[in-house]
């Protein structure tokens, strides 16, 4: 008998959740998915999961494959992610498909990553709908291929009125860049709200003078995830321990999963043991424990 906790829900339901229509492309639970969604406690999931999908050339290369079969079958993992996440109620998942160092990469091999985007998003537009699901994309959208631009613009348009997921996926995007961005999207808003007498304040700080102090709030309310809540687990692929200028300012609180899984092998049960890694950990967020363990 499973045994999940959760207010109005039973282990059976999610099983069910996850099987039927529309997420029927995710075929059935396998006996370990089983065993590890008997141990998961559905009231303590993050609010927010965000994925560095690594791994994609190495997975490619064990098999003598050229690398961008890696990325065609990563897609595969996003797919399942996105959908199991969405199943599950997660609120918000960021997915790193194209960092702004990424343009350093062979010229063949980027332009096969944005033809796989658009066809990604082509073909899997329907599924996102069927999940409710609102896509949305972080990062600098100027410099991407003006073909993707219209597809993002089109996608992020066609979903926007679900109420689902918010399936962020970052793209052209640096940690620094999204920082620096934030910071002249404060100063434009203020320098032009101060001076303009038509223009009305779009945000509680918008009317401050140029040199006010800034806030953490104020920054964190013109990045590109204004709006989400900050990361609570970010799971990265292929083991490396390196956070790669992503979401640099959101992941202050964020825990840390690693695996050594390389991305096209990411599957539902390794979300599913990354939730449970993550349910084991203890958020402190710089307190301490109990009270008057500080006096000792
Ligand atoms: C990193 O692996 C992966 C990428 C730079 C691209 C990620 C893209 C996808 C998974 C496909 C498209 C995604 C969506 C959401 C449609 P790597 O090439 O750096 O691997 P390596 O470290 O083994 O070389």
């Amino acid at each position: 008998m499973l045994t999940l906790r959760h207010k109005g829900y039973c282990a059976l339901n999610l099983v069910t959740q996850l099987l039927t229509p529309p997420a029927a492309s995710l075929g059935p639970v396998t006996a370990e998915e089983s065993r590890l969604l008997e141990k998961l406690d559905l009231t303590r999931l993050p609010r927010h999961i965000a994925v560095i999908m690594d791994g994609n050339g190495r997975w490619a290369q064990k098999r003598h494959l050229p690398r961008v079969a890696g990325h065609s079958s990563g897609t595969q993992s996003a797919r399942i992610t996105i959908e199991t996440c969405a199943r599950l109620h997660i609120e918000a998942l960021t997915l790193y498909a194209f960092s702004v160092e990424n343009w350093r990469r062979p010229k063949a091999e980027i332009e096969f990553l944005m033809q796989l985007l658009r066809e990604y998003l082509r073909k899997e537009m329907p599924l996102l709908q069927k999940n409710n699901i609102r896509i949305r994309f972080l990062g600098r959208p100027e410099d991407l291929p003006p073909g993707v631009q219209k597809d993002t613009r089109e996608a992020t348009e066609a979903t926007s009125n679900n109420t689902g997921m918010i399936l962020s996926i970052a793209l052209n995007y640096g940690g620094r860049a999204e920082i620096v961005d934030a910071m002249n999207s404060i100063l434009a808003e203020r320098t032009s709200s101060g001076r303009s007498l038509d223009r009305q304040p779009v945000d509680p700080s918008s009317g401050l003078e140029p040199s006010a102090p800034i806030t953490e709030d104020e920054i964190s309310r013109h990045l590109y995830t204004a709006n989400l809540p900050d990361p609570d687990l970010l799971i990265r692929t292929s083991g490396e321990m390196r956070v790669s200028n992503f979401l640099l300012w959101q992941i202050a609180y964020a825990e840390i999963f690693v695996t050594e899984t390389l991305w096209p092998d990411f599957n539902r049960a390794r979300l599913l043991e990354a939730l449970l890694d993550y349910q084991k950990r203890e958020r402190r967020y710089g307190a301490i424990t109990t009270p008057t363990s500080a006096a000792r």
